[in-house]
């Protein structure tokens, strides 16, 4: 495995590789790598020649008063990590990399982040985007994965490389999860054994309101009235930062649930804010 932390270099490399008619897979991760990640890298190996994985804590997908200086990380583990999944290029740039002081240049897809997380962290999917897009320019990737447990990301990023044209297929993987049904996050690092105990009923809550729905619920404020009421009472040291109902592609909350829905929540619990989704078809 190489380990790359010149953007130029990772550039020249993957276009050698492009001339070369390989297929290149891309899995962008801030690190601290787990085993959903790894899933990603696993999967994306199985779609693709030459495995690329991203390792950047990207500064400009964080508010201020957000845990970018907090984040936890592991470099050297990481690398265990990327390599026992067959990665081929490890990309792990600094800051000022990829970043120029005078960086002016964002990508926004503003209509799909009006609600659930880009509502509450204003800034963030601009970050993201333009972030992505960087990755995507320099590894030229045919194919890139990406987790559904950040299903407004994945929407998002869906619309942004249709709407510009950009040539990689986007991949989502499946959740993966704890065995109690938590899903796995570098920010379950921050739970104290308590929180990390009652955690699980973020799913199980979700799991519930699921099945409300699938017997016929309709109203999206009954479901998400039952979903407060069920974490007020197993959740009580968490705070509810949102419960809704949208459409899946759109992000946006639905008035009825007439078609698919995706069921997301982002709950405070100390020092962490977990987020979890269950996509529903009715
Ligand atoms: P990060 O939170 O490190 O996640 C990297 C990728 O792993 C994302 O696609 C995310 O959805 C996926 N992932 C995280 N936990 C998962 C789980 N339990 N199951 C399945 N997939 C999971 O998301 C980001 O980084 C950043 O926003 C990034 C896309 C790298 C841009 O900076």
């Amino acid at each position: 495995m190489n380990i790359i932390n010149d953007p130029q270099e990772l550039q020249q490399h993957c276009l050698t590789w492009r001339r070369d008619g390989l297929r290149i897979g891309l899995v962008p991760t801030m690190g601290y790598l787990h085993d959903g990640h790894q899933a990603l890298m696993r999967h994306a190996r199985t779609l693709c020649d030459r495995l690329v994985v991203s390792i950047f804590l990207n500064p400009t997908q964080f508010g201020p008063g957000e845990d970018l200086d907090k984040y936890p990380h592991d470099p050297e583990g990481d690398k265990a990590k990327a390599l026992a999944c067959g990665t081929d290029l490890l990309f792990m740039p600094d800051p000022a990399a990829m970043y120029a002081a005078n960086h002016a240049t964002w990508i926004d897809v503003p209509d799909l982040g009006r609600h659930l997380c880009g509502a509450r962290r204003p800034g963030h999917f601009r970050g993201v985007c333009t972030v992505v897009t960087k990755l995507f320019m320099l590894a030229q990737p045919e194919v890139a994965v990406f987790g559904r447990k950040d299903w407004q990301q994945l929407a998002i990023l869906k619309r942004l490389v249709r709407d510009l044209n950009i040539p990689v297929d986007l991949v989502g993987h499946d959740i993966v999860r704890e065995a109690d049904g938590l899903a796995l996050s570098s920010r379950n690092a921050y739970l104290t054994r308590d929180e990390r105990a009652a955690a699980p009923a973020i799913r199980q809550g979700l799991v519930k309101l699921a099945e409300m729905v699938q017997k016929g619920e309709r109203d999206p404020e009954v479901a998400k009235k039952f979903l407060r009421d069920e974490y007020a009472a197993t959740l009580p040291m968490g705070t509810v930062d949102y419960i809704e109902l949208v459409d899946p592609d759109d992000i946006t909350p639905v008035a009825a649930v007439t078609g698919p829905v995706l069921a997301a929540v982002a709950v405070g619990m100390g020092r962490a804010r977990l987020i979890d989704n269950i996509l529903i078809e009715v």
